[in-house]
């Protein structure tokens, strides 16, 4: 059998970062599979209210009403979807949009996102379980829907369990095979923004009980494109491309055969005398069989490891880096 094929991103060092402010979010929880931040769109309310003022009095029509598009796919897709770069005003938009880029550069190595869809699910709106390949290497959805109070059923963001993905592996004959140990249920909170590896099997679970737009389960929804590194201080591009050069250069021999795929996301700091600081890794998408495993987490260590003996030489200021390294198998 061929080894497997791989690639590393053609890094293009560009879009440096510079005053972005740095947000404080309410609380973030990380796994390799799925991040959730809770309130994180300040914006939600306002979003929100312009839906609710189009769709206030369901006796008028206005041309803003015109814009819905109902998607059906039979056996998959169920939902109405406008795009939502054009469906708000431009300027509350933008300034979501923005806050919702400046995330996935700052924790994902991102540098964009996809244009995003606003989508309804009203009675009997649905996905069944699909992946999205290779649509970008995290998906997101920002909930505006009111789930407190919400008078309908389903509407839950839906995942398949690594467990399920990996099911022989360590199967037990007693162990409890229901819904929830098969399926992860993350409930679209309002203003929540929900990230999660996009090639997991997932899905919503049917909406039942409201055909009133007003009352549905209201995301916008997309995809973080674009890994590339993004550097917010004085650290000189070149110096950090020929860094990446050389790593990129010294990975092929450490993967050799090993079928990793993913996406890793690594954060550093670079200090005055140009050495860097506290590396980590932000997230971690990497997959290989299970038995492969040890072999990478020892990869993802190695470059951690390299990455901890960069050098750059004095630097005016300190400076704080987010790199991606994307690997692909085909
Ligand atoms: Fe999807």
């Amino acid at each position: 059998m061929a080894p497997p094929a791989w690639a590393v991103l053609s890094f293009s060092v560009s879009g440096v970062g510079g005053g972005d402010a740095i947000w404080a979010y309410h609380s973030s929880r990380v796994s390799r599979s799925l991040i959730t931040v809770d309130r994180f769109a300040h914006e939600a309310e306002q979003l929100r209210a312009v839906f609710d003022a189009r769709f206030a009095a369901p006796r008028e029509a206005h041309s803003d009403r015109f814009v819905w598009d109902y998607w059906h796919v039979p056996g998959q897709y169920t939902a109405l979807r406008t795009p939502a770069w054009t469906y708000f005003p431009r300027k509350l938009y933008a300034q979501f949009h923005n806050r919702l880029v400046a995330w996935g550069r700052e924790h994902l190595g991102c540098h964009d996102v996809s244009p995003p869809w606003l989508s309804l699910y009203v009675e009997g709106c649905r996905q069944e379980l699909h992946g999205d390949v290779p649509h970008g290497p995290w998906a997101f959805v920002v909930s505006l829907t009111r789930w407190r109070g919400r008078t309908f059923r389903g509407g839950e963001t839906l995942l398949v369990r690594d467990d399920v993905l990996d099911f022989w592996h360590d199967f037990a004959s007693n162990r409890v095979v229901e819904h929830g140990e098969l399926i992860r249920v993350v409930p679209p909170k309002f203003a929540r923004l929900t990230v999660f590896d996009p090639r997991i099997p997932h899905g919503v679970r049917a909406v039942t009980g409201t055909h009133d737009p007003r009352e549905g389960r209201l995301v916008i929804h997309g995809w973080f494109v674009q890994p590339r590194p993004f550097v917010r201080g004085a650290l000189p591009v070149r110096a950090l491309a020929s860094q990446i050069a050389e790593l990129t250069g010294q990975l092929g021999g450490w993967i050799a055969s090993l079928p990793v795929s993913g996406l890793v996301s690594l954060a550093f700091g670079v200090d005055r005398r140009g050495h860097v600081r506290d590396p980590r890794v932000l997230s971690d998408t990497t997959r290989v069989p299970h038995s492969e495993e040890p072999a990478r987490k020892a990869l993802v260590r190695r470059i951690r490891g390299a990455i901890a003996g960069w050098r750059f030489g004095p630097q005016r200021a300190v400076s704080r880096v987010t790199l991606p390294l994307v690997f692909e198998r085909s």
